[in-house]
């Protein structure tokens, strides 16, 4: 195995064969370097950190955007979240790169919250849980810092006007075998579940419908969501829409272990709204590549590639490739401790939480105008 090569991309070396395996899988295509080039000179920058480091890798019909983008067509983005506990970084990562997106690409933004998926998904949660998550989780999302002119939160519950005759279209096109199908439905799922798809697929039609204009979706989401574009695309043509394209984000690895951040296991997440307290303590027990001992540390080096302290340096504290090559090499030879590195990252996510908690308040009174009417 080629050292460089594990050292740079320590997320994507350990799962590389599962990335790989599932954009085979999903049928999805990996971002070449022409399309990241591109995409480097539309934005007149540098190749953003997310698709440097390989976090958005692989996509459906992205090149194609970036063409009709080039060409003069209007570009609109569509995510969303589901609202059903407080965000977490892994949530968070995504909309960095979406609201670079609008940006670059001068995109209005639909922004879906799910609170009937959320309510309808998990036994236990009720309508006003969902509302209560949807409002907090609404206050992250604007923190993020999208364009208030440019941008609507639509809450499903709230804004099923918007949604429903769209909706209707879809899902008179999709049978039950195909749900079966593609998201493994059972006789015993509840109907609620079966027809939710159909309102995801509504917000990338919206604009659409809206302007009576034809413009282009482009949805930037983790690639557990492949499955609703799939049936979206589907069904565009015979409704009278274009095909929405995606760019997939691998997910944010988790602290304890490797897999992505859960939410069932709050130590192995750091939430948006986590006390300076909480971070310490996480970081503090976060499984790191380290060896047991000093000695053995200082002899035989630490393992940078199964490392969750160093994979949250890579993926977003540390944007500056010339000193995560430095701190990779150093923890590779010995010179540096688990503890240092810790101590490093929890400074960088105390001052990114401190800043997003002033950006949160500044949300509070921009709710009104980010929420559809
Ligand atoms: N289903 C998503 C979730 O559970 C929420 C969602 C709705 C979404 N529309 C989206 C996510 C579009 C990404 C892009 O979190």
């Amino acid at each position: 195995m080629n050292e460089e090569e594990t050292v740079v991309t320590p997320w994507e070396v350990k799962g590389k064969l599962d990335y790989v395996k599932l954009i085979e899988e999903f049928g999805t295509k990996p971002l070449t370097k022409e399309i990241i080039d591109k995409l480097k000179s539309i934005s007149g920058g540098q190749h953003h950190l997310m698709i440097r480091r390989k976090l958005f890798f692989s996509h459906r019909d992205f090149d194609l955007i970036l063409n009709l983008y080039e060409e003069g067509e209007k570009i609109v983005l569509y995510t969303g979240r589901g609202p059903s506990g407080p965000v977490h970084l892994g949530h968070y990562v995504p909309w960095i790169f979406t609201k670079y997106l609008q940006d670059v690409l001068h995109a209005k933004l639909y922004f879906q919250m799910t609170d009937d998926e959320k309510f309808l998904f998990h036994r236990n949660l009720t309508l006003k849980e969902t509302k209560k998550y949807t409002i907090d989780n609404a206050l992250d999302v604007i923190a993020a810092g999208f364009d208030p002119k440019k941008t609507k939160i639509i809450v499903d519950s709230e804004n099923i006007s918007y949604l429903y005759k769209i909706a209707l279209k879809v899902a008179k096109n999709i049978t039950f075998s195909t749900m079966k199908a593609v998201f493994g439905f059972k006789a015993s799922t509840n109907i609620g579940l079966i027809f939710y798809p159909a309102i995801q697929a509504v917000p990338a039609f919206l604009e659409m419908e809206l302007t009576g204009e034809r413009t282009y979706t482009l949805i930037p989401c983790a690639i557990d969501q492949d499955p609703y574009w799939r049936i979206t695309r589907d069904v565009a043509a015979k409704i009278g829409y274009t095909k929405p394209a995606s760019i997939y984000n691998k997910f944010f690895p988790g602290l304890l272990a490797e897999g992505k951040m859960s939410s069932s296991i709050p130590e192995s997440t750091i939430y948006m709204t986590d006390r300076d307290e909480d971070v310490k303590m996480k970081i503090m027990n976060a499984f790191t590549g380290g060896q047991p001992t000093i000695r053995e540390q200082r002899e035989k080096g630490g393992n940078p590639e199964i490392c969750t302290v160093f994979q949250y340096l890579y993926f977003l504290f540390e944007p500056r490739d010339d000193k995560i090559r430095e701190r990779e090499k150093a923890c590779r030879k010995g010179e540096i401790l688990c503890g240092e590195c810790k101590q490093y990252l929890i400074d960088k996510i105390i001052k990114f939480l401190g800043e997003h908690r002033k950006k949160r308040k500044r949300a509070e009174s921009l709710l009104d105008k980010f929420l559809m009417k």
